[in-house]
């Protein structure tokens, strides 16, 4: 069953859109609506309104907007139905079975990760394991560590409550020479929460020495590779109040820090951060310190995330696990004050680089130099904020002794695109907006509109449509018409929405009489050439009489409307 519309239409009228998003982010009364710096570009001026009026976000820095499942569904990085379930929840409303044929794998996953826990708190040699890599009884319970025994234990029991088919789906067994069996054997499993806090899928340590020391689960319909953060759901709300994180390459890197204490860290398991990755963390994080193991594979993986962080606009730290493999090494060989102390001494991105740079090239001589010039250009293309950018260049080329102008190309601010566009909007389209939107803030006034404009009067199709439907008496929705406009004129219409809304009637004389002064003046510009050529214009003449008496009376009219 797909979700009703009856169950969104609820949510909607249970949650007002500025309630909502005050719980993410702070919110400042401008006029009638609300403002704040924009969560989904790097935005310096606070370019992101929230209108209770319309019930709509919108942003004029990138443009994003929509109404509170948009919101929710742009913030938590999750989909329509994640959104509307995530809301439901907010508003107390019971949605039941909903979420398609998804659904079924989140309850098989939560069934499973119930039935591994057990398992694993029933098995002294797991427990005994964990105890003597110095995991506490709190984090196993909180994290829902789970035990897969050998052998297929689980599909015995979960065929009891599910369709194999869907068992099959969720990856959590799987067809092998015939016949159908366990994902898991004999593995230490890590639970893969989602940002909303739901188990998607597992990460599987050996236990034995068979097999690939870690095994996840496969890519699913509700679990993609390199798309979460291990533990972001744990720790999102401490990353959000700190605004730094401390990223990490394994469950055991992440479970040593997190009981610690340190509680604003995430996993990316292993490899090194995606695109997706770096979005999800730049939600919540303006800083990032990278904290990875000591080895190639762990240097380059740090290369390649710190390009896709600054990409997203956060800053990087580069943390320096120099006195062993690993942050869980580290915390338990030197313990958590010497890892402490690492982290505060992590570097600099740009001073990290330089580093690398000075140990791999020889930078005295040409070819050496031209390589480092290369990597650090490379590095600095991906600093996505101009004047940042500027700094950073002019730093490295302080420190490497090289001309600015060889680091790379000058880089133009990204919004001004955007923002010349928004003013950009036809005139005629201003008067046309206004005045839908007084027919839509003021529906006493139709009738009267009706009498003195016809579908005609309106040129812009997006906006003659909203007209025919309103004369046609039906419901219209101020966000039914912002969705149906093109961005531009969208921009304009909340800007709108700033203003009182003047009188519908008011507004359809403006928008009546430019129409005809515009006719006018296209009438008077025919007349013209028609002269030139000697033509006849007494017909013109006659007609361009008639609309400055029409134009005449209208003032009359506006005055008796008054
Ligand atoms: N990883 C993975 N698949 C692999 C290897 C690694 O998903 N085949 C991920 C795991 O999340 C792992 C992380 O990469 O935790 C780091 O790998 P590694 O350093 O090899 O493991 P450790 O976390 O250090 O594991 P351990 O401490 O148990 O050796
Ligand atoms: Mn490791």
């Amino acid at each position: 069953m797909s979700i009703s519309d009856e169950v969104t239409r609820q949510i909607k009228d249970k949650i007002e859109i500025v309630d909502l998003i005050e719980d993410y982010l702070p919110l400042k009364k401008v006029g009638k609506n609300y403002r704040t710096n924009c969560p989904f570009h790097k935005d310096d001026t606070p370019s992101f309104y929230v209108s209770p009026d319309l019930n709509i976000f919108h942003c004029f820095g990138c443009g994003k907007s929509g109404d509170i499942i948009t919101f929710i569904m742009e913030y938590e990085k999750v989909s329509f139905p994640e959104a509307v379930r995530i809301l439901a929840n907010k508003a107390g409303i019971e949605i039941g079975e909903f979420g398609g044929e998804n659904k079924i794998l989140y309850t098989i996953h939560k069934f499973a990760t119930d039935f591994y826990h057990k398992k694993l708190l029933n098995s002294p040699r797991v427990l005994n394991y964990l105890r003597k890599r110095g995991i506490e009884s709190k984090t196993i319970k909180e994290f829902k560590l789970g035990f897969a025994p050998s052998g297929s234990n689980f599909l015995p029991e979960a065929k009891k409550k599910f369709k194999v088919d869907d068992l099959m789906r969720s990856g959590l067994v799987k067809e092998s020479k015939g016949n159908i069996k366990d994902h898991f054997f004999l593995r230490l499993l890590f639970p893969l929460f989602s940002p909303s806090g739901r188990v998607i899928g597992f990460g599987g340590r050996r236990l034995s020495k068979k097999g690939p020391k870690y095994l996840n689960s496969p890519d699913t319909p509700i679990h993609k590779k390199g798309k979460n953060l291990y533990s972001l759901w744990h720790t999102k709300e401490e990353i959000r109040k700190l605004k730094t994180v401390i990223l990490v390459e394994g469950y055991f890197d992440f479970l040593s820090i997190y009981q610690a204490g340190i509680k604003n860290a995430v996993a990316c398991l292993g490899t090194s951060l995606t695109g997706d990755q770096a979005q999800l963390l730049s939600r919540y994080a303006d800083e990032v310190v990278i904290f990875f193991d000591r080895d190639v594979a762990g240097r380059k993986a740090t290369l390649r995330s710190l390009g896709m962080l600054l990409n997203e606009g956060v800053d990087v730290k580069i943390g320096k696990p120099e006195t062993g493999k690993d942050p869980d090494e580290i915390i338990h060989t030197r313990g958590i004050e010497k890892f402490k102390g690492l982290l505060e001494e992590s570097s600099d991105f740009v001073d990290w680089t330089l580093n690398r740079i000075r140990d791999e090239y020889d930078l005295s001589s040409p070819m050496g130099l031209s390589k480092a010039v290369e990597e650090v250009s490379s590095i600095l293309s991906q600093i996505r904020e101009p004047t940042r950018y500027e700094i950073y260049k002019e730093a490295v080329s302080r420190k490497l002794a090289v001309r600015q102008d060889l680091l790379g190309v000058k880089k133009t601010p990204q919004n001004l695109e955007v923002r010349q566009k928004m003013h950009e909007i036809p005139e005629r389209d201003e008067f046309e907006l206004s005045f839908i939107y007084a027919m839509i803030e003021k529906p006493e006034e139709r009738k009267f509109v009706f009498s003195i404009l016809n579908e005609e009067d309106i040129e812009n199709p997006h906006l003659k449509k909203w007209f025919r439907l309103m004369k046609e008496n039906k419901v219209v929705s101020i966000e039914e018409v912002i969705e149906s406009l093109p961005k531009n004129l969208m921009d304009y219409v909340i800007r709108e929405s700033e203003k009182p809304a003047i009188s519908a009637t008011l507004s359809a004389i403006n928008l009546k009489k430019y129409s005809l002064d515009k006719l006018i003046e296209r009438k008077r510009l025919e007349l013209q050439r028609v002269e030139e050529k000697g033509d006849e214009e007494v017909d013109l003449l006659r007609e361009i009489r008639a609309l400055i008496d029409k134009r005449r009376e209208l003032k009359e009219g506006e005055i008796i409307g008054n």
